[in-house]
């Protein structure tokens, strides 16, 4: 998910006058939707916006996992404890495709974890929020992968090959698991009065941060004009957001719930939601690493990795002896 949320840097577009042949040739190709390949000429910075994008997808859906995880053993029914296992299993999934998809580019997959564990790569800031009540659980599948669905299914038809086909993937996913928070947060909201109030208090905490997962607004947003062009990102933030308040407000209102925003309102000539200021402060400073959970969360993951060292000795010393069995002479 959360691929296109912290770029970063100048946007200086190329007119084709400008452009070299073989970079030419490269926008052509785009242009005319034909996917690129990792073996294929591609211009410097492409890769490397594409290394960032899809290593923060990575980075955000193994860390996507963590406040979840928090609820397994909590779960209120069997059911629902395999439902979130396996939901969750499939996030796992996901960082494997993403973090396979930026290794054919021309970068390991210990650099990509290195560069998460020292805190240089950024994940989605959602993930820095805690998860309070099993209601947080539902209100993380109904907002949280229903904003990441908005985002990728244009990625889908993304210009770079291993990304664009991955995405296809965890689409199919990513609806299952909106579904399985949107049916946690219906049968609260149609539970007793209580379970009602847990159901509005998930949504009164996640709204916000869910707004904010779209990245700051397209007037502040550096970089998009380029991987617009490139057709690495497909829509701006905005109206991706937009798209988002649009599709999720009804759904809402289905269930009896009340957004937290007095200035919702329903735009009859323009077909669409207006919504109420987004406070970017708490959005930089979660970015900036002061959000409630940062240092707990990236912890848990070096944690992870020191913890799991033992596993990558013994599968590399079981590879040597496999090959010095296979080629004697070599060994
Ligand atoms: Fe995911
Ligand atoms: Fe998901």
């Amino acid at each position: 998910m959360y691929a296109q949320m912290v770029n970063a840097g100048a946007d200086k577009l190329k007119s084709g006058v400008e452009m070299t042949a073989q970079e030419r040739a490269f926008q052509e190709k785009i242009d005319a939707d034909i996917k690129i390949e990792p073996k294929d000429w591609m211009p410097e910075s492409y890769r490397k916006t594409l290394i960032r994008q899809i290593s923060q997808h990575a980075h955000s859906e193994i860390v996507g996992m963590l406040p979840e995880g928090n609820w397994v053993t909590r779960a209120p029914t069997l059911e629902r404890k395999a439902i979130l296992l396996a939901k969750i299993q499939d996030e796992g999934g996901h960082g494997l495709y993403l973090y396979s998809a930026a290794e054919t580019l021309g970068i390991s997959r210990d650099e990509l974890l290195g560069q998460l564990h020292s805190g240089k790569a950024k994940y989605s800031s959602i993930f820095n929020y805690p998860t309070q009540t099993w209601a947080d659980i539902g209100a993380i599948g109904w907002l949280v992968d229903g904003a990441a669905i908005m985002n990728q299914v244009p990625l889908q038809r993304c210009s770079f090959g291993p990304y664009s086909r991955a995405m296809i993937r965890v689409c199919k996913e990513e609806s299952f698991h909106q579904r399985q928070g949107y049916d946690i947060i219906r049968t609260l909201a149609e539970g007793t009065a209580e379970q009602r109030a847990m159901a509005q208090d998930a949504l009164n905490r996640w709204w916000w941060p869910s707004l904010m997962m779209f990245g700051p607004p397209d007037g502040q947003s550096v970089h998009s004009a380029q991987s617009m062009q490139w057709k690495i990102k497909l829509f701006t933030n905005d109206e991706l957001r937009q798209r988002f308040v649009d599709q999720t407000v009804p759904q809402a209102e289905y269930l009896g719930l009340t957004v937290p925003d007095p200035d919702l309102r329903w735009n009859e000539q323009e077909q669409r939601h207006e919504f109420g200021e987004i406070d970017w402060n708490e959005f930089f400073e979660v970015l900036k690493g002061h959000g409630p959970c940062n240092k707990e969360r990236l912890q848990a993951r070096v944690d992870a990795w020191d913890n799991g060292a033992w596993v990558r000795e013994a599968a590399m010393a079981h590879a040597e002896k496999q090959a010095a069995r296979t080629h004697p002479d070599a060994a």
